[in-house]
C-alpha cells in the first residue's frame, strides 16, 4: 500500500485535479483521522474515481478558550491510515492559503440550524465551519462532498449553505461510526483518560434510551428530554450542556413527536467536550 500524495498548496491541488479523470469525491477533515473519517473516504471512493481528503485545523471555528492549539495533529499517521484507500490524495494547506491576505468574507447560515444548540454553546463556530467549507469547496471543485452525521447540525448547516448558494457539489451524509460500547469515534476522544473513556459511553446510552422510549410510543418531547438528562445525570463528573429533541430537518424545538426528530446532546467530561445524536423513529 503506497502512501497518498500530499498536496501542499492550491497549485499542486489544481495540477493533481487536472491530471486525473473521472468524478472527484471530497472529504474535508481536521486530521487526527480515525475509522469514522475513513468510512467517509471509503464511501467517497465507492461513488467517485478519486478522492481528495483535506486536512486543515481551521482556526476560525474554534472559540478563544477552545482547543485549537492542542488539537491533535498527525499528518504521518493520517497518511498511513489513508493508504488503505487507493486513489486518495491529501490536501494539507497552510492557514495563509485558505485565508489569504485581505480575506474578509464570512458565510453565516441563519435560523435554528445556524443559531440553536451547538451554535449557542460555541458562538461563531458555524460561521467558521461554513466559511472554511465554502472556501474548500471552491478549491476542491469536487463532484460530491461527504460529511458524517456524528456532527448532525454541521451536516445540516453545510447542506443548507450549499443549497442556498447554489454550489455545484452534492453534499452527502454518512452514518456515525461507533466503538463497541456505543461511543461515537472522535478525534477529541484522545483527550479522555481511561476512566473518562469508560464514562463517555453514557452519551450514546442516554440517546439509545430516548430512542427506545420513543419507539415504545412516548410522544412528549419534554418527557423524552427529561429521560435523556436523567440518564446522563447519573454519571459522576459529566456536565450536560444540552440534551434536546428537535425537528430532524430544521432543528426547531418540538413539543410532540409526530414527524421526523433527532435527539442531540453535548456534554463535558472534565475539559473534554463530546457531542452525539440519534435520529428517533423513522427519521
Ligand atoms: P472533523 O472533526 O475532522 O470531521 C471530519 C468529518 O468526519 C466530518 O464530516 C465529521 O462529521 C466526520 N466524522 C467525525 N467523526 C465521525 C464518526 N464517528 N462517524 C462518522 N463520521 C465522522 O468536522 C470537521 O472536521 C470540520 O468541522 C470540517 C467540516 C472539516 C471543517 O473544518
Amino acid at each position: 500500500m503506497s502512501l497518498p500524495v500530499v498536496l501542499g498548496n492550491a497549485a499542486a491541488l489544481e495540477r493533481w485535479r487536472m491530471a486525473g479523470k473521472g468524478k472527484l469525491g471530497f472529504v474535508p477533515t481536521m486530521g487526527a483521522l480515525h475509522a469514522g473519517h475513513l468510512s467517509l473516504v471509503r464511501r467517497a471512493r465507492q461513488e467517485n474515481a478519486r478522492v481528495l481528503v483535506s486536512i486543515f485545523v481551521n482556526p476560525t471555528q474554534f472559540g478563544p478558550k477552545e482547543d485549537f492549539k492542542r488539537y491533535p495533529r498527525d499528518l504521518n499517521g493520517d497518511r498511513a491510515l489513508l493508504a488503505a484507500v487507493p486513489g486518495t490524495a491529501v490536501y494539507a494547506p497552510s492557514v495563509d492559503e485558505v485565508y489569504p491576505e485581505g480575506f474578509a468574507t464570512t458565510v453565516k447560515v441563519g435560523g435554528a440550524l445556524g443559531e440553536r444548540l451547538e451554535a449557542e454553546w460555541r458562538p461563531g463556530h458555524f460561521e467558521g465551519v461554513a466559511t472554511v467549507v465554502a472556501r474548500l469547496f471552491a478549491l476542491a471543485k469536487a463532484d460530491a462532498a461527504y460529511f458524517g452525521l456524528k456532527d448532525y447540525q454541521q451536516f445540516l448547516v453545510i447542506r443548507r449553505m450549499a443549497l442556498d448558494l447554489g454550489l455545484p457539489v452534492k453534499v452527502r451524509a454518512c452514518e456515525t461510526v461507533r466503538e463497541a460500547d456505543g461511543l461515537a469515534l472522535s478525534s477529541r476522544n484522545r483527550y479522555l483518560d481511561p476512566r473518562q473513556r469508560d464514562l463517555a459511553a453514557a452519551l450514546s446510552a442516554a440517546l439509545r434510551e430516548v430512542k427506545r422510549l420513543a419507539a415504545r410510543g412516548e410522544r412528549s418531547v419534554s418527557r423524552l428530554e427529561k429521560a435523556g438528562r436523567r440518564a446522563l445525570g447519573r454519571v459522576k463528573g459529566l456536565k450536560i450542556q444540552y440534551f434536546a429533541v428537535a425537528d430532524a430537518a430544521s432543528l426547531e424545538p418540538l413539543r410532540r413527536l409526530d414527524g421526523k426528530a433527532v435527539a442531540l446532546t453535548a456534554c463535558l467530561l472534565g475539559k473534554t467536550r463530546l457531542i452525539d445524536n440519534m435520529r428517533l423513529g423513522n427519521a
